[in-house]
């Protein structure tokens, strides 16, 4: 099947034309960044106005660039939640008329599920494909989730835990803030961290385990000691003065970074070896683990997941770069599953800001 995918659920406006599920023939990715760089994060009102400018012309640029007419197309499938709000509903809105218009059917994706998929996608036509084996473990991590996932098929999955409170990405981007690194945190935090001479020893920055067992994530007492180590405990003991707080250095503040960087990552790396063993627990046995969303961009992530995977003989689906971050291609690619087991929407189908699996 030719899928025309349309993702709007943030603050990148994205299309793409994927044939069988996995080669893609094109995506576009129009990113709003440089429209919210002065706010220091996403501002949905903006994001949305965006959103309604760029949906048809980046469109058009997809079809255009995958070399089909429109009318080549056999469905068209569309991110419909969890998001903004007022983003969600351009993408819902564009994928409706579209689907309508052509005659063709329409799929509801789920954004985060769609990340999952992001590493079977193939770069070229001429790559190998994928070949996923289930049972599959599942770990998103992007601005708005973190979360792992058990996977019986594409179209057969349940949430194991999630964050309680920031998301990882989000947790990046405000200690970003907090270093005064400038946005797009997450990337420009990276990139700090990873320079040569880092120090992420520098400060033991809290693990979060939660409950014994427990397979969620938290990332604001991580954010919160790094607020400490840069600005001090605002109320120490009564009787004695504050301790001092070193002056921040650009060396204090490149290892500052690199052991928020190594907190954050060990978290990740904690709760999918507690979850390798809930599922063991249950005679479910993985195969493979499939990652996605913007932080699988991240240098020290990558390199953990690779030998978190080596160690406990598991296939690793990394999404290329390009399909990391927010993209349509992965939209396109999930929804060819979603409509081989007849999951079609209709014109009824809802933008929803939230997702409960
Ligand atoms: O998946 P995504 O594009 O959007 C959501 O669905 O949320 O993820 C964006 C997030 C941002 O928080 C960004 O800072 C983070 O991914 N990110 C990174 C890196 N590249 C992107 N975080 C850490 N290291 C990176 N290299
Ligand atoms: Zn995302």
């Amino acid at each position: 099947m030719l899928i025309l995918g349309i993702e709007t659920s943030c603050d990148e406006t994205a299309a793409a034309v994927v044939r069988d599920g996995d080669v893609v023939l094109s995506s576009v990715v129009a990113s709003q960044n440089e429209l919210h760089a002065e706010y220091g994060g996403v501002v949905p009102e903006l994001a949305s106005r965006a959103h309604v400018e760029r949906i048809t012309p980046v469109i058009r640029a997809a079809v255009a660039q995958a070399g089909v007419a429109l009318t080549d197309i056999n469905a068209v499938a569309a991110g419909h939640r969890p998001g903004l709000i007022g983003s969600l509903l351009v993408g819902v809105a564009a994928g409706k008329a579209l689907a309508w218009a052509l005659g063709v059917p329409l799929i509801g994706v789920d954004h985060v599920h769609a990340h999952l998929y992001a590493g079977a996608l193939r770069v070229g036509p001429g790559e190998p494909r994928l070949g996923v084996t289930f049972p599959a473990l599942g770990l998103v991590v992007s601005g708005g989730h973190t979360s792992i996932y058990e996977l019986s098929s594409w179209t057969l999955m349940q949430r194991l835990g999630a964050t309680i409170d920031d998301a990882m990405g989000e947790a990046y981007d405000k200690a970003a803030a907090i270093l005064g690194v400038p946005f797009p945190g997450g990337p420009n935090l990276d990139a700090l961290a990873a320079t040569p001479g880092a120090n992420d020893r520098l400060a033991d920055l809290p693990v979060s385990r939660l409950g014994p067992g427990s397979l969620d994530f938290s990332f604001s007492g991580l954010k919160t000691s790094l607020l400490y180590q840069v600005r001090g405990v605002p109320t120490p003991p009564r009787d004695r003065p504050p301790d001092p707080v070193p002056e921040m250095t650009p060396e204090r503040t490149r290892d500052l970074a690199a052991s928020f960087q190594r907190a954050a990552v060990r978290a990740i790396i904690l709760k999918l070896d507690r979850a390798l063993e809930h599922v063991a627990s249950r005679g479910v046995h993985c195969r493979t683990l499939l990652t996605g969303g913007g932080v699988t961009a991240n240098s020290r992530l990558r390199r953990e997941l690779a030998e978190f995977c080596t160690a406990r003989g598991l296939t690793l689906s990394l999404p290329p770069m390009a399909y990391c971050v927010d993209n349509a291609a992965m939209i396109a690619g999930l929804a060819e599953h979603l409509a081989a087991a007849g999951r079609f929407a209709d014109i009824t189908l809802q933008a929803e800001p939230t997702t409960s699996c």
